[in-house]
């Protein structure tokens, strides 16, 4: 290649320049807020305007701060492993992304620790679009953080011409977080709050919606009978079913399908899953860390399902057993760590 004269090299690196200032602009990702939802909810939004581009209701991210600009407290850096967190608001033309975290263990309680302006890394979008039918009645079934699942799903669906109903389930009522969300995600919504002592029943703001005490299958059959009121969506109407909860509730939910809530599910003859299995790569098939156990219920067949991959899995295969071994495969070096951060971050207060 001919050697360039000063006009040209100048001309060259102008370019370069140009191009690597598009790139930062398209890939860096930079939090822009951070709010606190609930006592025990966070929410992280980010600017990351290719990953934003990219994204569509179901899919979510792997996320992780910098370990460069995370705070060293006696000797340990306060640096948070991959967290898979669903892209909870995606705002296509200004970049950002709302992520969405349950401070639960030592890397998704760090969230709370990162400042303004930080960049952060942010890897995908990945896992799969969740298939939005059109014409169809649809019932989604959320339990707490899984709710921020269901936004952009249920509002895609209704874009869709779908109608959609919603159970929306929380321990307490204080646990509800971006309740205008739900409400653009739903024709009707159906809260409900798990008994308990001095529990307080949620009011619903829009005309339409129902309230609850009890748990989210014993709030579907009250719905069902008629003990709610009216039903502008008939549980006989509903063609398909999206779950998103804890293993438990899923699993729970997958059971009564053949049980008690058969006679009033009689159309609906497919129901999802979005499953949330341990996850390290989140690269769909590398490290294998995410293998979800399926049984067919038919031939007794078993396989394994990536679930990075694929979150939303058929919900009557999935091995739910298996699945809570997997989950609780690591409770002892988790209540470990949970415990030295306890430590640390008193350390770094006091
Ligand atoms: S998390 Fe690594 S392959 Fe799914």
């Amino acid at each position: 290649m001919a050697d360039l004269n000063p006009a040209q090299q100048s001309e060259r690196d102008a370019a370069l320049k140009a191009l690597f200032a598009r790139l930062d602009e398209a890939f860096k990702a930079t939090i822009v807020a951070i709010n606190r939802l609930t006592p025990t909810i966070i929410e992280v939004v980010v600017k990351a305007p290719m990953a934003a581009e990219k994204f569509h209701p179901g899919q979510f991210y792997r996320v992780q701060n910098y370990e460069a600009f995370a705070p060293v407290v006696e000797g340990t850096v306060l640096a948070a492993e991959g967290l898979a967190l669903t892209g909870a608001e995606v705002d296509k033309e200004k970049g950002t992304i709302s992520l969405i975290a349950l401070e639960m263990g030592s890397s998704s309680r760090l969230c709370s620790t990162w400042k303004v302006g930080d960049p952060l890394v942010i890897m995908g979008v990945t896992g799969t679009p969740t298939d939005i039918p059109t014409g169809k009645t649809v019932l989604l079934l959320g339990g707490g953080l899984g709710n921020a699942v269901l936004f952009s799903i249920g509002k895609a669906l209704r874009a869709a011409g779908n109608k959609v109903i919603y159970f929306a389930g929380y321990k307490y009522a204080q646990d509800r977080f971006k309740v205008e969300d739900v409400e653009a995600a739903a024709d009707i919504i159906i809260w409900s709050v798990d008994k308990g002592e001095g529990v307080t029943a949620i009011t619903p703001t829009r005309p339409q919606d129902k309230t609850f005490v009890g748990n989210i299958l014993e709030c579907m059959l009250a719905y069902a009978k008629g003990e709610l009121g009216e039903q502008p969506v008939s549980l006989a109407d509903v063609d398909h079913l999206i779950v998103i909860g804890s293993d438990r509730m899923m699993a729970a939910v997958k059971s009564a399908r053949f049980d008690v809530l058969k006679p009033y599910l009689n159309k609906a003859h497919h129901a999802i899953g979005s499953i949330n299995s341990p996850m390290q790569c989140m690269m769909k098939g590398i490290c294998a860390q995410c293998l979800c156990k399926h049984v067919d219920a038919e031939t007794g067949k078993e396989y394994f399902v990536y679930s990075c991959y694929d979150q939303d899995q058929d919900l009557d295969k999935v091995d739910f057993p298996h699945l809570n071994a997997r989950l609780r495969q690591n409770t002892v070096q988790e209540k470990l760590s949970n415990l030295w951060l306890d430590y640390l971050l008193e350390k770094q207060q006091s």
